[in-house]
């Protein structure tokens, strides 16, 4: 159904004083976003005319937010509750003929069921829809005062209560829809008859039920979708629910999570059929994982793009990196950003690299630092070996060619270039270019002297005399050497 009659108002002003935070509440994450963002995007397949954002604390980081989306904002300064923001949305509505307003802290809404809530305004010729929940605790929230079954005469804030009241166990989710010509009359009706002295956008439900207009309630499906965030508790509990959706949701699609209430996925990742995802592992930013991977226990990948049958040993951190088809990392490998491991390679334990590119089946199989640097296909990278990539002013290229052998230990000086097939001896300090198929060797010659050890030992017995010990540990040598004796 279009939607171009329609205007969305997310109010997103407020400070958020319970969460005790010097970032404005709608600028805290949950499930991997802002809670504004959520909010937004909800809202943003509904195709509305205008989406007008009521900003205040923090207005340009909310507004840096929102705009992405073809969302304006306008300032609400200074901040006198929740109708007092919609009236300042006003200036910036064009001829729709409904608003639907939503606070910028309940972001679990989904698309879908802001559409129900239209549907029914619209069929049922409603002045206002409000999107009610069942809940078992209703604390903290407005109330549903009905006054038949279709009905409804107020909206009571949790500290206007009479005592009757406070058992309604229907609760306000601050997520309306209304009809614009009889909004703004109520609005200008309401006044701070509180102990803020804040117009509160739930009075104007009174106002335009004892006008006899039509008010409506219509309870959500899911009431956790209506869960607002006012304490860290609240944040805490919000996140945990995206987080579960999203885990169900990869899933449905076809990838084994284990006791994934430990596994952390941010929206935006994506997982080929039968990848398994092991106990603790985080999954964020836009992470894309293809069919059959596995990430083992602990690991972390952001931002990363892996092909599909590759395996990220225990503890890891892969990020900003490309990982293709078939390739190996870990355990207790960091591959930061701008890794690209090509097909078949194989990073081993205790290996960082950065900028590094690893050709098709290269290994680096263990205690290594690889930066600025490329590896060729085939490569094998010796235990320890270090790119020494900068010289306290300038990165500097290392270039490894295909077919290379890197001994252990070794120190590579970069600008560097080790030629295809070529040799670097083990513990060598390379800071020349070594030629195709040649032998880099670059450390002290050995030299073996032999008696030498047995020599200093009689020289220092001699200098220093006989060892000094006690009378208990001499007595017990003499007895066992009579024993051995006999
Ligand atoms: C509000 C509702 C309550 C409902 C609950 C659902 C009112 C008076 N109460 O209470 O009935 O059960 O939401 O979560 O509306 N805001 C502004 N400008 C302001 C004040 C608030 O933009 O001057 C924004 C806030 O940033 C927030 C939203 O409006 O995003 C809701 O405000 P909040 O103070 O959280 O209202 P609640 O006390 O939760
Ligand atoms: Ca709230």
């Amino acid at each position: 159904m279009s939607n171009n009659d329609l205007a969305v108002i997310i109010l997103a002003a407020g400070k958020g004083t319970r969460l005790k935070s010097s970032l404005a509440k709608v600028l805290h994450p949950a499930g991997g976003r802002t809670l504004v963002e959520h909010v937004v995007r909800s809202c943003e397949a509904l195709k509305a005319r205008e989406t007008v954002v009521v900003v205040g604390h923090q207005a340009e980081q909310v507004a840096a937010v929102v705009e992405p989306f073809g969302a304006v904002t306008v300032l609400q300064q200074p901040q006198n509750g929740t109708g007092h923001a919609v009236q300042v949305a006003r200036r910036a509505i064009g001829r729709a003929k409904f608003a639907l307003v939503l606070p910028g802290d309940a972001p679990l809404v989904r698309t879908d069921t802001l559409r129900a809530l239209i549907t029914t305004h619209r069929n049922g010729h409603a002045a206002a829809t409000i999107l009610s929940a069942v809940v078992a605790d209703p604390s903290g929230y407005g109330r549903i005062v009905r006054k038949s079954e279709t009905a409804v005469s107020a909206i009571i804030e949790e500290s206007q209560l009479t005592d009757e009241q406070r058992d309604i166990n229907e609760i306000n989710s601050a997520i309306y829809c209304f009809t614009i010509e009889s909004l703004w009359p109520a609005l200008a009706q309401v006044k701070p008859n509180n102990k803020h002295r804040e117009l509160y956008l739930t009075d104007a439900i009174a106002v335009m039920s004892a006008k006899g207009e039509t008010v409506l309630a219509q309870v959500a499906a899911d009431s956790r979708e209506v869960l607002g965030c006012n304490t860290r508790a609240d944040l805490a509990e919000v996140d945990r629910i995206f987080r579960e959706w999203k885990r169900n949701a990869l899933m449905d699609a076809g990838v084994t999570i284990q006791f994934p209430e430990t596994v952390l996925i941010d929206p935006e990742v994506t997982a080929g059929e039968d990848t398994v995802i092991e106990a603790g592992v985080q999954l964020l930013g836009k992470t894309k994982l293809g069919a059959r991977c596995t990430v083992k226990t602990g690991s972390v990948v952001l931002d990363s793009a892996l092909g599909d049958d590759v395996k990220i040993e225990t503890h890891s951190w892969v990020m900003e990196s490309r990982l293709e088809n078939g390739v190996t990392v870990g355990p207790f490998a960091r591959l930061r950003t701008g890794t690209h491991v090509k097909a078949g390679g194989r990073i081993g334990n205790f290996v960082e690299t950065k900028k590094a590119v690893i050709g098709e089946n290269a290994k680096v199989p263990h205690l290594t630092y690889l930066g600025d640097a490329k590896v060729g296909a085939k490569s094998n990278i010796g235990a320890g070996t270090i790119t020494c990539n900068y010289d306290g002013f300038q990165k500097h290229p290392t270039t490894i060619g295909k077919g290379v052998f890197i001994g252990s230990d070794s120190v590579l000086v970069a600008p560097l270039r080790i030629g295809d097939h070529a040799y670097v001896a083990a513990g060598s300090t390379i800071t020349e270019n070594v030629p195709d198929d040649g032998l880099g060797i670059g450390r002290g010659r050995q030299v073996n002297k032999p008696g030498w050890a047995a020599r200093k030992r009689r020289e220092l017995a001699a200098a220093l005399g006989p060892k000094k010990s006690s009378r208990r540990s001499n007595r017990r040598k003499s007895r066992s050497k009579t024993r051995r004796r006999k």
